[in-house]
């Protein structure tokens, strides 16, 4: 295929979404027209082929390979082998019928040193899946940086060195100069949030630091990089789509005691204004500041730095799970959340002792409360507070437990279940206005999920590890007829298992 074909879907006005949301007569509550419907991946959970075409190690890499690390020592060396199977896994998509696929960029892949020159191979890599998806019809999401920085730069300092924004600005020149001509939707970073508490504070991810004050220091340097690296996408496709991921979670205080709600207030602070106000405002949250006192006094911000980080964006991507029920500390063996699994320091600088509490509501197998009215209210909150900007649901799906049943077929009933009631919660989101503009269901393919390794099944499609079979599990097929129809039910169905 050439390179000018290009899938495009065009945004609609925030009214023309309203009303196109409103139930149909046919029993379906439809999306609004040019709804996107996708799935997600990222390089280091799927791709594998860690040494070839000249990749170097990632931090994920290194940390994967440590002892103690990853659960069962797992590492995304060979994943899925997305790597040498994307023809078949792109041709899988199509039959799926998914619109749109966001998958991320191997920066170790495209530039091994992590600064200076790119590398050729690692390039192409990319250009053929875009290509390939296109061919497909299929409109290519790309996030530049989903957690998997070169280890080279990790040993210069990391991000919690400003020098790491300035290089991420170069790799995402380099990647959008290749690709800027085929790819139109570009996301600069995936989660900042993990990538600076659970990767500097926690230590639960990669590269597995403990110190609460370089945390705060990475987080400012992502957001950083991120304001840069905008302008580097923006230079080399102009009129592309540049956004930011989030993992945002709706919140609730355990009691109204004023203790409690001060404890909301800290974790709220943390995890969403830290980062929505210094790119959608210009100013990191004054409360914040404060409550991070004893550990930094901000001296890494310079003048000017909030400025590039709130470079006006294209879109918002939210990545949407749960919610966090918190009380006042202090925290008390058992009742804190242990994020990823497996890490015993806390990624809540400055509010490590608040307790996180379960309601006793169904949970996933990551032990997630399962609460889709979170997600409308999450919506609604990004879209009162910051109303501007148009959104994206760029994750959001659910690990259990997943069977294969005598006849190789998997009956993921509930899988099916929490992501119509989330998309219910994404329907009734936009029928109250918010400008939601398409929906990735996480993730397409079960895969390497970080520190539980290959034990967390999220995807709508199976793969058997063994010989890297792919087999599309209920909710995949459930998910196609979503897509098919625009819309989901209008009712839950009554009886969920004898529909899928
Ligand atoms: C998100 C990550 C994604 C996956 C899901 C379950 O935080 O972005 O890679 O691990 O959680």
């Amino acid at each position: 295929m050439t390179t000018s074909q290009r899938v495009d879907v065009q945004p609609a006005a925030a009214d023309d979404l309203r009303a196109a949301a409103l139930p149909s007569p046919n029993g379906v509550r439809r999306f609004p027209e040019g709804f996107a419907w996708g799935a997600a991946t990222a390089a280091y959970q799927i791709e594998g082929a860690a040494a070839a075409d000249g990749r170097t190690p990632s931090i994920w890499d290194t940390f994967s390979g440590t002892p103690g690390r990853v659960v069962g020592g797992h590492t995304g060396h060979i994943a899925t082998d997305h790597y040498h199977r994307y023809r078949d896994d792109v041709a899988l998509m199509a039959r799926l019928g998914l619109r749109a696929y966001r998958f991320s960029v191997s920066w170790s892949r495209v530039q091994p040193a992590g600064a200076g020159p790119a590398n050729p191979a690692g390039l192409d890599f990319y250009k053929r899946l875009v290509d390939e998806l296109l061919a497909h019809g299929i409109e290519p999401w790309l996030t530049l940086y989903h957690w998997d920085l070169p280890q080279p730069l990790e040993d210069a300092g990391g991000w919690p060195a400003r020098d790491t924004a300035g290089r991420f600005a170069e790799y995402a020149g380099i990647v959008s100069g290749a690709l800027g001509d085929r790819v139109r939707y570009w996301t600069t970073l995936n989660e900042p949030w993990c990538s600076a508490f659970l990767g500097y504070s926690s230590g639960e991810h990669a590269p597995g630091r403990r110190d609460p004050a370089a945390a705060v220091r990475a987080a400012h340097h992502l957001l950083l990089g991120h304001g840069l690296a905008v302008d580097a996408v923006r230079a080399n496709r102009p009129g592309g789509e540049v956004g930011l991921t989030l993992n945002l979670y709706a919140g609730a205080a355990a009691s109204d005691s004023a203790e409690d709600r001060d404890a909301l207030r800290r974790i709220d602070g943390l995890q969403n204004r830290f980062f929505l106000d210094p790119v959608l405002l210009g100013r990191y949250p004054a409360d914040v500041i404060t409550d991070l006192a004893g550990i930094t006094d901000f001296g890494h911000v310079r003048d000017g730095d909030l400025a590039t980080i709130s470079a006006p964006l294209s879109m918002l991507g939210v990545n949407y799970y749960s919610r966090h029920v918190v009380a006042a500390p202090p925290a008390r063996p058992g009742d804190a959340i242990d994020w990823r699994g497996n890490g015993n320091a806390s990624p809540w600088p400055g509010s490590g002792g608040v307790r996180f509490v379960r309601r006793g509501l169904p949970v996933t197998a990551m032990d997630w409360e399962i609460d889709a009215p979170g997600l409308t209210e999450t919506l609604l909150r990004v879209h009162g507070d910051y109303p501007e900007v148009p959104i994206y649901i760029t994750e959001n799906g659910a690990a259990f437990d997943d069977q294969v049943g005598p006849d190789g077929s998997i009956n993921d009933i509930d899988r099916r279940a929490y992501i119509e009631a989330h998309l219910g919660a994404c329907h009734d989101a936009i029928q109250q206005g918010v400008p939601l503009r398409g929906y990735f269901a996480w993730s397409l393919l079960d895969n390497f999920e970080w520190s539980w390794g290959y034990t967390r099944r999220f995807g709508l499609v199976y793969v058997d590890y063994v010989n890297q079979m792919r087999i599309p599990k209920a909710s995949a097929h459930w998910y196609a007829e979503v897509i098919d129809k625009h819309g989901i039910a209008e009712l839950p169905p009554p009886g969920a298992a004898n529909l899928s």
